[in-house]
């Protein structure tokens, strides 16, 4: 009975505390040795160009994103080493085919070169005196073993494979040209490590000819299921987050309706009784325009809404990553023009071709 208590309690602390990323490397204010230590693990070195003459607001809240990503992305990459080399239960090494130490190397290699992606990101909104240069939170991670790991490994990096093209637009837009060849060399090294992750779950490792799109604002909200507290105030990197919109259905490579939830009641906007003809789920797939089916079904259960939507697959070839929003409005000239009219997002649906494997 004490032991039970003891252990429920023990690990509702543990909850309540989050995972801190563990100082072994200096990460993430290393010392005037210390990176040398990560670059090597890396194998590379930061980039020693002189930063840019000016950085524009919307540049700062890109960097501000990219470091608040970029560090759960260490944290993650930390606890999956952990439980490997500590032979936690389902993190055998077997179940990818691989050897041990091999995936372990890969591994901290990974994780070193997302330390110096998150250091970038910081080192630059140091050097323009931004008002909020996000230290690592703490978090909690949804998977338990090494195969839902580099599932949703492979699912976070597609996101934010997405995301790098938004912050590249942004920067164009903002005459930011000084981080884009950076920012590109960032995402075809994420694209290295997707091709990987896929490889070693039986898919193809290239996954489509264009990767989905995504927005700072639906790859912010995605971050905050893995969040169990931060040292600065979230509201303070100027990006809005929004309902998570869970996928109740798994998605198959065909037309089919999928069933969603969404928390509304934050919303002010819909409860009981509302009008709802005029709701929609949005999906960017690949470099599409935005696809928006109309929603049926729509059941409450107190402020929370129920509803289906078709998932037109064939027509749109839905391989690989899909984003849904549910919106008020449909016929988006693009991308950028879905968050202003999101109610809640994203719903991350990934449908796998696994014909040639
Ligand atoms: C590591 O193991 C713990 C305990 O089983 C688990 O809660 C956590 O999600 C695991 N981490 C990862 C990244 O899978
Ligand atoms: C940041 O603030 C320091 C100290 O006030 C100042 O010397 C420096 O020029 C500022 N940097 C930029 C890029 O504005
Ligand atoms: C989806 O639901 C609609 C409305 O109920 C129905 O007409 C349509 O046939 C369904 N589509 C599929 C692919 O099941
Ligand atoms: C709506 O719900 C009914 C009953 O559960 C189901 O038969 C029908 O397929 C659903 N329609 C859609 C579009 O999913
Ligand atoms: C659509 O939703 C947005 C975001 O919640 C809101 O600002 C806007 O007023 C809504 N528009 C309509 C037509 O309901």
């Amino acid at each position: 009975m004490l032991t039970t208590t003891l252990a429920s309690s023990a690990a509702i602390l543990g909850l309540a505390a989050g995972y801190a990323i563990p100082n072994t490397d200096g990460f993430p204010s290393p010392n005037a040795e210390q990176p040398l230590t990560i670059e090597t693990q890396a194998d590379g070195l930061l980039s020693n160009l002189p930063p840019p003459p000016t950085l524009s607001a919307a540049g700062i809240t890109n960097f501000q994103l990219i470091a608040y990503n970029e560090h759960y992305e260490v944290a993650f990459f930390t606890s999956l080493i952990d439980n490997i080399t500590n032979h936690v239960d389902n993190y055998e090494y077997v179940s990818v085919n691989r050897d041990e130490a091999e995936i372990v190397e890969i591994l901290k290699t990974v994780k070193a070169q997302e330390e110096l992606h998150a250091l970038t990101a910081t080192n630059t909104l140091k050097h323009f005196n931004a008002s909020l240069v996000p230290e690592p939170c703490t978090y909690k991670f949804p998977t338990t073993s090494l195969e839902e790991a580099i599932d949703l490994a492979s699912t976070f990096t597609d996101l934010v494979l997405g995301t790098l093209q938004d912050a590249s637009q942004s920067f164009a837009k903002n005459g930011d040209d000084g981080p884009v060849r950076a920012i590109a060399s960032v995402i075809g090294q994420e694209g290295e490590q997707n091709g990987f992750y896929r490889f070693i779950l039986s898919r193809k490792p290239s996954q489509k000819p264009f990767l989905t799109t995504s927005t700072a604002a639906f790859a912010f909200s995605a971050l905050q299921q893995f969040i169990v507290s931060c040292p600065f105030d979230i509201a303070d990197i100027p990006i809005p987050v929004f309902p998570a919109l869970d996928v109740l259905t798994p998605a198959g490579p065909k037309d089919m309706n999928l069933t969603f939830s969404a928390d509304l009641s934050a919303s002010g906007q819909y409860s009981q009784g509302s009008d709802l003809s005029g709701l929609f789920v949005t999906y960017l797939v690949g470099q599409q325009l935005p696809i928006s089916e109309p929603i049926t079904n729509a059941t409450w259960y107190g402020g929370i809404l129920t509803f289906d939507a078709l998932f037109p697959f064939t027509d749109n070839v839905m391989e690989g990553l899909s984003i849904a929003a549910l919106t008020n409005a449909s016929n988006f000239a693009n991308a950028d023009a879905m968050p202003a009219n999101t109610l809640a997002a994203p719903g991350l649906i990934q449908v796998q071709d696994m014909s040639a494997l």
